[in-house]
């Protein structure tokens, strides 16, 4: 099978609060996604999900299990630059907030510059000012935006720089932590149409964070529901969201509220879940 990302057994601890303890945030995590398919991993907030996200890219060393990219396991120590610049090449992530991955001092123009540079070592100066011209287009910013910073810019426009960053290494995987949860409804529309044109285009393999059931299930083909660092249930997103088998998928869904959301109902299985566990 030809799979772009396969994650398996992923394990993560954290020390607890208190001492002795420990947090099972990830636990035998496991899925296997082809080049171009779109997974959701979904949850209630400390579920996992962050954790397995950071483990994919190579933010979060996990305890055990393996995370392999296009067939290269990523433990694989690999030194020099080339092989950091590969390495880089194989994952990316976007994180809620743009703030958070952009250098407030620098203008768009600079920003990606500074990626390509590093990325394509010995363009001259004219290739790199393309480079950074083609990747706005990508992620739809108007040239009139190249000298702005981003507090000059909007939530919405951020995030796509943020992307168009996370782009200019041609990652074969890149996981989107929250990405859309702090924008309007219509620039959260934008921004995953935008998303889904970039998976049609390049091949991308897209991962989406969510606690947001209606997002993911507008975006993605399959989908992860995780608890208390468990994949409990995996599945087509069609499957997921329409036949859950799992009670607490059930419970997640019946908790968004939407055209047919019972309180009640929430209630009930909440209180019949936690007698499960
Ligand atoms: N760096 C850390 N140190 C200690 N504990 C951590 C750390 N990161 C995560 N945890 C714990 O691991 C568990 C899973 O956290 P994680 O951030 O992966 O959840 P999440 O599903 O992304 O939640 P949210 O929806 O709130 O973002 C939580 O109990 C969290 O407190
Ligand atoms: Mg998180």
């Amino acid at each position: 099978m030809t799979e772009a990302l396969t994650v398996t057994e992923l394990t993560k601890r954290y020390p607890g609060a208190r001492r002795g303890t420990s947090v099972v945030a990830a636990s035998g995590v496991s899925f296997a996604l082809a080049a171009g398919e779109s997974l959701g991993l979904v949850g209630e907030s400390g579920s996992g999900k962050t954790t397995v996200g950071r483990m994919i890219v190579g933010l979060t060393r996990p305890d055990a299990g393996t995370v392999v990219i296009n067939g290269r396991d990523r433990r694989e120590i690999r030194r020099g630059r080339r092989a950091r610049l590969q390495r880089a090449g194989e994952a990316q992530m976007v994180f809620q907030d743009p703030y958070g991955s952009l250098d407030r001092r620098l203008t768009v123009e600079a920003a990606l510059g500074d990626v390509l540079r590093r990325h394509r070592r010995g363009t001259a100066k004219e290739g790199i000012r393309r480079g950074v011209a083609t990747l706005m287009d990508r992620v739809g910013l108007a040239s009139s935006l190249a000298a702005s910073r981003p507090h000059e810019m909007s939530g919405g426009q951020r995030q796509r720089v943020a992307i168009a960053k996370a782009l200019a290494v041609d990652p074969a995987v890149l996981v989107l932590d929250e990405a859309v949860s702090a924008l309007d409804v219509s620039v959260q529309a934008q921004i995953l149409a935008l998303l889904g044109e970039i998976r049609a285009d390049s091949g991308v393999t897209l991962v989406f964070v969510s606690h947001d059931l209606a997002v993911v299930g507008e975006v993605t083909d399959r989908i992860v529901v995780m608890y208390r660092g468990l994949a409990v249930e995996h599945g087509t997103t069609d499957d997921v969201l329409r036949r859950p088998r799992h009670p607490y998928t059930e419970m997640l869904l019946s908790s968004a509220p939407g055209p047919d959301w019972q309180p009640e109902r929430v209630a009930e299985l909440r209180a019949a879940f936690a007698g499960t566990t």
